[in-house]
Formats: structure tokens, sequence, C-alpha cells
């Protein structure tokens, strides 16, 4: 019997092309999402995509009597969670919505796998938890065993509250975790369906370059130039949202193998790091949007965000050689795909 899978926040960017990849491995995918930040009708273009409509509730994990319902409905094997609010601003503008929001609601949603006894859990983590001046002193990029907590901002915060809860959990209840840890995901499905498509003006850097490329938005700031990086600018490693998937598809397989292996007595947390090992500079990234779409990106440079680093990378080389997962595809064909859908409509 397919193994039925809880999705939460699935409409969000990564999620949306989550319940496809799943989906397409031959999973049963529940998903719920409460809306905030995405839009019912990808619900059609996803289901067009797999010729199949996943059931899909309308649930705010803080809404405990509609998550129970969920889970009295349907024998879950595994959560895939991912429901969060992400903006970093908002979050330094409002802590306690998002220590409501994802905190809050990542408890409830853990009581009821408690209750119902469904244990598994993929969560989606982020760097953020590690602490900042990894990132500062060391110049290298981090593994996994680095120092975590000490986070710049509420919103990491909360990834970093429930990681450790779910360590907890993993070690005195039972809670079998498997924690993603990764930072700036771009690109489109390739259907062209699928891509980052924020209710609000972006923050994230490339969805705010393709508004400018659209003329939607004037021009890009770039958030300062006085950085000691290669060019003064901020230096990330863009992953593409495909590979990132095929990570959670590849970390879900060897959860399951070890779970066989292994059984169900031991305790289990793994975390992995899932990058590319490329890093770029936001004027880099700009020069090769200009050269990919063959258009001038006009931009000024703008103060520093407060809780900005330098430079932000991890090593990816535990999950390379646990998970048998490499990040392929290059940045070029990342902003192709979303410049394609963006601008063209395809
Ligand atoms: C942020 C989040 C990260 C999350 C990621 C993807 C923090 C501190 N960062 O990463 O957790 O995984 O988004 O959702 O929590 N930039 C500009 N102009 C812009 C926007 C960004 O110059 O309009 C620069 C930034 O200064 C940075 C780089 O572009 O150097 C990337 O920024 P952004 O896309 O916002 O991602 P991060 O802040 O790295």
């Amino acid at each position: 019997m397919n193994k039925t899978i809880l999705i939460t926040g699935w409409l969000g960017y990564i999620w949306s092309h989550a319940v496809v990849a799943f989906s397409q491995a031959w999973y049963e995918v529940v998903i719920v999402d409460n809306l905030s930040n995405s839009y019912l009708e990808d619900y059609e273009d996803i289901c067009s995509l797999l010729w199949k409509q996943p059931p899909f509730y309308q649930i705010d994990l803080r809404d405990m009597w509609k998550l129970e319902d969920l889970f009295k409905k349907y024998e879950f094997d595994w959560v895939i969670h991912f429901a969060w609010l992400k903006i970093v601003w908002e979050s330094q503008d409002k802590p306690l919505l998002y220590f409501d929001n994802n905190v809050s609601g990542s408890i409830n949603l853990f009581k009821c796998m408690d209750k119902y006894n469904v244990k598994n859990i993929i969560f989606s983590s982020s760097a953020n938890i590690y602490t900042a001046s990894n990132f500062e002193w060391w110049r290298k990029a981090v593994s996994e065993d680095w120092a975590i907590g000490n986070t710049t901002n509420p919103y990491g915060t909360t990834k970093f509250l429930i990681e450790i809860i779910l360590w907890d959990l993993a070690k005195f209840n039972g809670f079998k975790v498997m924690s993603l840890r990764y930072f700036n995901p771009i690109g489109a499905h390739p259907s062209g369906k699928l891509w980052e498509n924020p209710i609000w003006i972006p923050t994230n850097i490339l969805p705010y370059i393709m508004k400018v490329a659209t003329g939607e938005l004037p021009e890009i700031k770039v958030f300062w130039n006085d950085y000691d990086t290669v060019d003064g600018t901020g230096v990330r490693d863009y992953i593409d949202v495909n590979d990132l998937v095929n990570g959670h598809l590849k970390a879900y397989e060897k959860f399951r193998t070890n779970l066989m292996e292994l059984g169900f007595s031991t305790w289990f947390f793994y975390t992995y790091n899932l990058w590319t090992w490329k890093w770029v500079s936001v004027l880099q990234l700009i020069t090769t949007c200009e050269k990919v779409m063959g258009i001038n990106l006009p931009y000024v440079i703008a103060p520093r965000r407060p809780w900005d680093l330098a430079e932000v990378y991890c090593d990816p080389s535990k999950a390379e050689r646990e998970l048998w997962w490499k990040a392929k595809i290059p940045l070029q064909e990342s902003i192709e795909s979303s410049a394609r859908v963006v601008m063209f409509g395809e």
C-alpha cells in the first residue's frame, strides 16, 4: 500500500514543487495550507500537472480542532512540515506573530502526531539556525555539527526552537526526525506552472529582480557594497528549487531505508545541509540575470539590512555522501526557468 504523507504549507513556493515531486513518485499526498501567502488558483495548475487532485484542506495549524479532525480522517505515515511565516523584517516587527504561527502551530502539529502515533517527520529547517558568528569569523562552509542558536532574527529563532524541540521529541518521545537545512532557493518548475510568486512585494533577491525585469518595480536595491567580499556585496549559495525538492525525496528514501534497517526503537535524528558549493555575490547575480535575459537591470546601492551577513554558505558533503544527492542545476538555468515564466508566461 502507498504511504500517505501529510505536507503542511503545500501552496508555498517549495512545497508546491514538493507536492508534485512526491505525487509523481507515487506517494499519496494530503496537503494543508492556510493560504496566507499563496493562491488557491495554483491548486488547479498542480492538479493539471498531476492529472489528479491531491486532497487539500485549508487549515491553519493553530486551529487544533480542524487539525485533529484531519488526523482522525487519515492514517498518515509521514509528515513533511513546511507551513511557516518566513519574512525576516516582518518577524522583527511582529515576533509574537512568528512565535505563535511557527512555534505554536508546529507544537499543535506535534501533539496530533503524538496522539495519533505518526512520529516520522521531515522538517524544513534553515541555515538561520547556525550561530551567525560561524559565518562571520570563519568564512568557511559550515557543516552540520557546528554550533546552533544565537540567531539574528525571530524567524531564525522559530526554526531553531523547532529543531531543538524535535531533538528532544526524538530523544524522549520516539519521534523520527530528518531536518534539512538550506537557505536561498530559486528557479521554477520545468512545466512553467510553479514559481515563486509571493502575494506581497518580494523580499528575496531573485523574485525582486524578476519584478524589475518586467517593469513592475523600477530598480533593484543592492543592500550595500562595502562587505568584505569579492565585490563588496553579499555572497550566497543559490540552490534550484528542483534540486532542493530532489534532496527531500532522497532524504525521504533514506529515512524509510534507515527505519527498516535500524528499526523503530533506535533514536533517530538526522540533519543535512542542502547546498550547491557555488557562491555568488549580488552583483554577480544581477550580471548573470542580465546575460540570461538579454536586458539591462537598473540598480542602486541601498543601506544594509540589519540582519544581513556578508557571506552565508554551508557544506553539503554529508548529504552528498549519505543521501547520494547533489545539486546539479546551474545558476543560469535556474534564472532562465524563472525568467521564462515571469516574462513569457511559459
Ligand atoms: C533569506 C532568509 C533565509 C531564507 C531565504 C530564502 C535570513 C537572514 N534570510 O535569506 O532564511 O532561507 O531568504 O527565503 O533569514 N538583497 C539585495 N536586494 C534585495 C534583496 C536581497 O541586495 O532586494 C541581497 C541581500 O542583502 C543578500 C542577498 O541579496 O546579500 C540575498 O538576500 P535574500 O534573497 O533576501 O535572501 P537571504 O537574506 O540571504
